[in-house]
Formats: C-alpha cells, sequence, structure tokens
C-alpha cells in the first residue's frame, strides 16, 4: 500500500506561514506515528540497501539533514519515514530563542526556503533527555548529533561551546557533526579559516580521544561545511580535516548567493538558502573533497536533492550518503524513497 498525502496537505500547509506550518507538519505527523499510521498506510515500504561507512552500517544511504528537528523530539515519527539515517540539532550548550519572527521564507517559484533561524533550541541538557527516548537506533536507524555554539558566546571562547556539546553528545551519538557553517551565528563561518579551523579540530579531537576511552567507543566526527567557499578554501580545510583524522565532511549548508532566485518574492530576506539552487553549488565541493580527502574519508552530500536523479548526482560526485531538508517540505516524504530506490539502481 502506498497513498500519498502529501500532494492534497500541501495547499494547506503552504496558506500558513511558513514556521507555523513546519510545527504543524512535525505534530501531525508525531500523532499519526504514534496510532502506526505511517509505516502501514502511508509510505508502504523503503527498499533497504545497506551501506557501510565510518564504521557503521545504513539500512539505505538517504538521511535527513539537520535543522528540522533541533531539539531531537520527533526521532521516531522522522524514523517512520524510511531514513537510514537522521540528524539532529543544531544544539548549543545553552537554550536559546533564536532571531525575532518570521525567520522562515518560502520560494515557491524555485521550490527554495531562506530562513534566518539563528540556532533556535532549548539547550544541551533537554536534548541529551529527548535523544535518549526514542526507539529508532534498536531498529538499526543511525542517529547523528549535531553540535553548534551559543550566539552570546564570544567568538574567541566559541571552541569551549564546542567541547561542551561534544562531551555532552558522545555517549549518545553514533556520528557527531561540528556544524562551523550557519550563515545565521554572526562569524561562525569564521571558524572555517585555516587558523581558526587547526584550532577547534585540535581541542575537539584532543578531546575526543580521552571520551573514546572513556566510553570504550570511537565516536566518528564530522565537519559540516559552507557552499560558499573557494577552491583554494576547501583544500585548506581538507588538508586540516586529514591532519586531525575526521571521520567525515558533510557538504553543504545553505548558501548566502541569491544568484538564482533574484527578484523573486522573498529572494532579498537575509539568511541561508536551500533548495534547488544549492544542488550544483554542494555538486562542486564535493568533487574538490573527494579529490583531496582520498577514498577513505566519508562524504555526505546535501544541499537541493528534489528528486532521485539528484541523489544520485551526489554520490557519483564522490558522497557516501546523501541527506535531504528542504526536497522534503516541496515533495513530501515520497521523496525519500524516491531517492532509495534511484540509488538502488546504480548498486552504490
Ligand atoms: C537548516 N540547516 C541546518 N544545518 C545545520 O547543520 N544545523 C541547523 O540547525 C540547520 N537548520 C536549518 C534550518 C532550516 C529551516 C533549513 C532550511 C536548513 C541546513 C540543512 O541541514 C541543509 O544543509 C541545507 O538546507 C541544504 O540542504 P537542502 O535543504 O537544500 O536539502
Amino acid at each position: 500500500s502506498n497513498l500519498n498525502f502529501y500532494p492534497l496537505v500541501r495547499p494547506l500547509l503552504f496558506r500558513m506561514d511558513a514556521e507555523t506550518a513546519h510545527h504543524k507538519t512535525l505534530d501531525m505527523l508525531s500523532k499519526a506515528s504514534r496510532v502506526n499510521l505511517l509505516k502501514s498506510c502511508l509510505l508502504g515500504d523503503v527498499p533497504q540497501i545497506p551501506k557501510k561507512v565510518m564504521g557503521l552500517t545504513f539500512l539505505n544511504p538517504v538521511g535527513l539533514a539537520a535543522g528540522l528537528d533541533k531539539n531531537g523530539e520527533f526521532i521516531d515519527p522522522l524514523g517512520a519515514l524510511g531514513f537510514g539515517f537522521i540528524e539532529v540539532g543544531t544544539v548549543t550548550p545553552k537554550p536559546q530563542d533564536g532571531n525575532p519572527k518570521p525567520r522562515l521564507f518560502r520560494i515557491p517559484e524555485r521550490q527554495c526556503l531562506i530562513n534566518r533561524m539563528g540556532f533556535n533550541n532549548q539547550g544541551l541538557d533537554t536534548f541529551l533527555a529527548n535523544v535518549q527516548k526514542h526507539r529508532y537506533r534498536d531498529h538499526g536507524g543511525i542517529l547523528g548529533l549535531n553540535i553548534g555554539k551559543n550566539a552570546a558566546t564570544p567568538m574567541e571562547n566559541a571552541v569551549d561551546d564546542y567541547l561542551i556539546g561534544l562531551r555532552g553528545v558522545y555517549p549518545h551519538a553514533d556520528y557527531i557533526t561540528i556544524n562551523i557553517s550557519s550563515p545565521n551565528t554572526e562569524n561562525l563561518r569564521a571558524l572555517q579559516g585555516e587558523d581558526e579551523l587547526d584550532q577547534l579540530l585540535g581541542a575537539l579531537t584532543e578531546e575526543r580521544k580521552k571520551l573514546s576511552q572513556e566510553h570504550g567507543k570511537h565516536v566518528p566526527l564530522l565537519l559540516k561545511i559552507a557552499p560558499d567557499i573557494s577552491e583554494e578554501q576547501c583544500i585548506a580545510i581538507c588538508n586540516i580535516v586529514r591532519k586531525y583524522n575526521l571521520d567525515g565532511v558533510i557538504a553543504t549548508n545553505t548558501t548566502l548567493s541569491r544568484d538564482y532566485v533574484k527578484g523573486l518574492n522573498n529572494a532579498d530576506e537575509k539568511g541561508g538558502l536551500s533548495g534547488p539552487p544549492v544542488h550544483a553549488m554542494s555538486l562542486e565541493v564535493i568533487k574538490t573533497l573527494r579529490r583531496h580527502l582520498g577514498p577513505d574519508i566519508a562524504i555526505i552530500g546535501v544541499g537541493g536533492i528534489s528528486n532521485g536523479r539528484h541523489a544520485v548526482e551526489k554520490i557519483e560526485a564522490g558522497a557516501d550518503l546523501v541527506q535531504i531538508y528542504t526536497g522534503l517540505i516541496y515533495q513530501g516524504p515520497q521523496l525519500v524513497k524516491n531517492c532509495v530506490n534511484a540509488l538502488k539502481t546504480i548498486h552504490i
């Protein structure tokens, strides 16, 4: 059985303010999953095409990107949509409100979003309580936990926030993402600079050594980067990633560019643009990463996947796994299955 309700629901959701629709959708999803409606009726089954990456076995290579479930409250209902892995966060050490509303905007003509949420989240303690409650991992789901810094923490103390995050999430994560690429926390992207990154990854990998002994497990560490970087910057990042033996890179976050949406309603809103225009940009970054990281460091390709072909292109460019966010808002959960099916045909 495979009824696709999303085309019926979407027009109603799109009549609401984008952030209100977001909360409404997660609420509905959560209720539907509690009565087992998702697996049995909405989606049918997503095929399993297991793949081992970073020592973890993913039941399929299609994941949910960070930022949709910032507090880790909806892991089971989102898991029921068939994702091989789910990344929650970004979490910051302390709770924070994020930017004033409105801060999430649609550009429907291009199936894009612009967001300047600014890491609104309930903080590390609540996050950790939430991520210990779900059953997704018991069913073979892989859970990624994404960490960031509080807006109020001065940039010179940024490393401390990431260390607090790392220590907190370490025991509960299948992998951990160091997010230094949100455009909505002032100067965060400066951490992508050579000296800053060297310092940050030096401190985090040293702490990881201690944590891996303390907890008796090696938890993969990944770096999430922006699409708005030059090839030289990307190569510099690769060298530091190799120097500290990180397990992977997630490419990419949202873009500051507006080239493909110029003149459209909402295009001048401040924030990060997501959706189809990011696809080509992230492909370029993925290709450069693969050339300079060698074959053994994992790449998760994300940005503008809105059909199965896009997912295939990410893998062909050098990604091991893919993630989606904005495509899900425009296409609905059917997109997960479409991507998995497309990847199944190329025997990844
Ligand atoms: C995001 N994204 C994001 N990424 C991250 O690492 N931490 C976060 O908290 C968020 N928050 C967030 C909120 C909203 C509303 C959006 C649309 C996006 C970025 C996201 O994970 C992804 O990298 C980009 O959106 C590009 O992929 P898509 O959306 O084009 O598939």
